[in-house]
């Protein structure tokens, strides 16, 4: 293999460029080309195929800088439609007139979904991204536990659901263990609970903190490292009564509660909260906004003002009570150690699967207590259920103690690995020295699009190289 297509897929995360570079690394020993494609499967669909060559005579490009976040060949939300045999064999027709013999799609389960059909077409291989951490099995037999069931309101004419699972979960049969991205969302979710504690405990509120994580729980979970009060995942369903029992118990101790909710959490009925007005974006996914909004609405009506105004505590119930999501910063700024060490690896490892001729392979992050971190290739097909769909993987509910409303003791053993060390020295430095630089006042911000828009290229220009 000569040349291999490399692209950025789906929402971004911090992890992003060190996985490129992980990439590039390897492709250089290996003297393999590696062409970026430029905003994920936008490139694509232009017929002038927007692109980058990251490793002209095998050295990477001085714009590749894995400390940096995001993505420097971009990324977007277009997908391919399994469906759409045209737009695929279109796809492949570009791909093989820029002498690409293989593709890297870095991208999460939506991505994996969409390159089953091109896999059949062209050596493709997936690296891991995603902050949710949902892309991998709990066990590798969960995807056999899915049902199906017709639903006339679904896309696809279908609703899919785990049934009760007959295997027992156990840490070390994960299969990928943590994606990139992951921690790095989470040093940002635990840092942002951190901050808001002491402005709670000062004027005597109650914080609602929303994190990111769409259906899955784990960013939520591991902002168990910022010590709030209470912790809400979508993996187990709001029981309101309790939370209000448990948040009144803390406030009259401490006169302050801080409480995260993962975007996705759900009532009783499995509504979720956060999509009261439901909306899809590109790549049909249900935007999530407003679960701690719908949460604040419920605690406000069911706590009252009299219970804040009893001990002189606040005026209302509506005051007192104030929500903050975490939002976009979870997904941007320099990767923390962690993500940026496993993420060169994995990417690194994409390469060699494609070079190994391991076609329609993961590179996927594996954990063992005897072993410790370390990469592997799995094959794509495994991810899939019988029909062939990959799911998202949910938090295994076993690593959430829903009565304390903490990790369990088996959500501190999953956590305890990632986060021990996953911040460098370099981390905190690059912060001391650079944020308040006096350049900073000075000089205006230096986009990297900037510097990577001179060296696109397109497709009619590559013709004959
Ligand atoms: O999947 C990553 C993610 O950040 C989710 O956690 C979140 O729900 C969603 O993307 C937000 O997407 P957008 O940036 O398109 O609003």
């Amino acid at each position: 293999m000569k040349r291999i297509g490399i692209l950025t897929a789906g929402g971004d995360t911090p992890a992003l460029n060190p996985t490129i570079a992980g990439a590039v690394v390897r492709a250089n020993q290996l003297r393999v080309e590696i062409v970026g494609l430029i905003k994920g499967f936008n490139s694509l669909f232009n017929p002038r195929v927007p692109h980058v060559f990251l490793n002209p005579l095998y050295q990477e490009i001085p714009e590749l800088d894995p400390t940096k976040g995001g993505t420097l060949i971009g990324s977007s939300r277009d997908y391919v439609d399994p469906e759409k045999t045209a737009d695929l064999d279109m796809i492949v027709d570009r791909l093989r007139r820029l002498g690409i013999e293989g593709l890297i799609c870095v991208g999460g389960d939506g991505t994996l979904n969409g390159l089953q059909p091109l896999a059949e077409r062209l050596p493709t291989v997936l690296a891991p991204k995603t902050i949710d951490n949902d892309l991998g099995l709990n066990y590798p037999s969960e995807p056999d536990e899915f049902v199906r069931a017709a639903d006339a309101g679904a896309k696809s004419g279908y609703r899919y659901k785990r049934a009760p699972s007959r295997a027992t979960f156990h840490l070390d049969q994960i299969v990928n263990y943590v994606t990139p991205g992951y921690a790095t969302a989470v040093f940002v979710s635990a840092s942002g609970v951190e901050r808001i504690r002491t402005t709670a405990e000062s004027h005597r509120r109650i914080a609602i903190i929303e994190v990111m994580g769409r259906h899955s729980g784990y960013i939520a979970l591991g902002s168990a490292y910022g010590r709030p009060d209470m912790i809400l995942v979508p993996e187990h369903p709001l029981d309101l009564e309790h939370l209000v029992e448990r948040v009144k118990q803390t406030y009259d101790l401490q006169k302050n509660v801080v409480i995260v909710c993962g975007e996705g959490i759900v009532d009783e009925q499995g509504r979720e909260l956060g999509a009261e007005t439901r909306s899809t974006d590109p790549a049909g996914n249900v935007v999530l906004s407003g679960a701690a909004e719908a949460l604040r609405a419920k605690m406000v009506q069911m706590i009252g003002d009299r219970y804040f105004q009893l001990y002189r505590r606040g005026d209302s119930a509506r005051e007192a009570i104030f929500t903050r999501k975490v939002g976009h910063t979870q997904r941007g700024g320099r990767p923390i150690l962690f993500d940026r060490f496993y993420a060169a690896q994995l990417g690194a490892k994409a390469v060699e699967l494609l070079v190994e001729g391991r076609n329609n392979a993961v590179s996927i992050l594996q954990y063992t207590g005897s072993r410790g971190f370390h990469v592997e290739g799995y094959d794509a097909n495994r991810f899939r259920d019988r029909w062939g769909l990959i799911h998202a993987r949910h938090m295994h509910p076993s690593l959430y103690d829903p009565v304390q409303m903490k990790p369990s003791a088996m959500g501190i053993d999953y956590l305890t690995p990632i986060f021990t060390d996953a911040i460098g020295e370099d981390d905190m430095e690059h912060m001391r020295q650079t944020l308040f630089a006096s350049g900073n006042l000075t000089q205006p911000y230096h986009s990297i699009n900037t510097d990577v828009n001179k060296r696109i290229r397109f497709l009619a220009e590559a013709g004959g190289r």
